[in-house]
């Protein structure tokens, strides 16, 4: 199949590691050229070195972007749109939840990690879609996840973020649509990245049980019975950038082997 994605050009957020370290092997894999961004200057130029050392024709820059820091953002596009020389697909990855009871989570924490997702994903796509729509195959893809549709047990900030930027996806969609973008969000269960591991041992110590037989617990809510892995979102994030995807958009996919309940 081809994926008309070859000398496409990406923003990816929250690149350096995880989901959107995966995102950006899949897409170089794809011929993708590519601004990985994050805080984290070492873990982005190192991602950018191993993707141009591996993909010899893709054009990775690594940069520096705070999302807690708006005055960050309008460079960090403008910086990675003239080294890329356009823009077809944005990818907001970055961001994540605090975890802990309504009672427990201080306010600086609600405004730290709300001014990343949805807020960040939000200035990151203000500042993108002027140059997206310059794009004959315009791409904008949230990550979103799971327990912003079906809020579970410990997800009192996982729930709302997410659910916000669900929302905001399709208000994007809308919005964004006569402009030839599409917009979608993934929504991943709980993954295998440095999460998965913090949330086995929390359900260790809060049942007495083996980090084992917490892996077993978690995985009795999960039909297929398996965690999902950064690739299984990485897979799917490249054929919603791609020309075949052409007529989705304002939706959202669950990779949670089955997890949510409701379709
Ligand atoms: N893993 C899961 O189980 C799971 C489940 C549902 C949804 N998700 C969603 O999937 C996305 C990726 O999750 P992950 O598990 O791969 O997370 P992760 O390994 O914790 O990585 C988070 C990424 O976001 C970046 N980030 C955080 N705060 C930032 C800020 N202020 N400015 C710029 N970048 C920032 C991090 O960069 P730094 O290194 O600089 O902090 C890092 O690259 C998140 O949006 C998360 O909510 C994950």
């Amino acid at each position: 199949m081809d994926l008309g994605l070859t000398h496409r050009k990406a923003i990816i957020s929250g690149a350096n590691r995880g989901i959107g370290r995966s995102i950006a092997l899949a897409y170089a894999a794809e011929g993708v050229h590519l601004a990985v961004l994050g805080r984290n200057r070492e873990a982005c130029n190192g991602l950018a070195q191993e993707i141009g050392q591996a993909y010899p024709n893709v054009k990775c820059v690594a940069v520096y972007v705070d999302l807690e820091q708006p005055a960050t953002i309008k460079p960090a596009v403008e910086e990675s749109v003239k080294a890329l020389g356009g823009l077809d697909i944005l990818v907001n990855c970055a961001g994540g939840a605090y975890r802990g009871r309504i009672t427990e989570i201080p306010d600086e924490m609600w405004e730290r990690y709300f001014a990343v997702k949805p807020l960040g994903l939000i200035r990151m796509t203000r500042e993108s879609v002027p140059h997206l729509e310059k794009s004959d195959q315009a791409r904008i893809i949230n990550i979103s996840g799971t327990r912003g549709r079906e809020p579970g047990p410990n997800s009192a900030m996982a729930g709302p973020i997410n659910f916000g930027t669900l929302s905001v996806t399709k208000a994007m969609a809308n919005e964004f649509g006569a402009k030839g973008i599409t917009v979608n969000a993934i929504a991943p269960g709980s993954t295998r990245t440095r999460r998965w591991d913090e949330l086995v041992s929390i359900t260790a110590k809060d049942h007495g049980i083996s980090l084992e037989a917490a892996e077993k617990r978690l995985l009795e809510e999960v039909p297929l019975g398996i965690v999902i892995e950064p690739e299984d979102i990485s897979d799917l994030a490249v054929f919603v950038a791609s020309a075949r995807a052409r007529a989705i958009s304002g939706t959202c996919i669950n990779v949670d082997g089955g997890r949510t309940r409701s379709i």
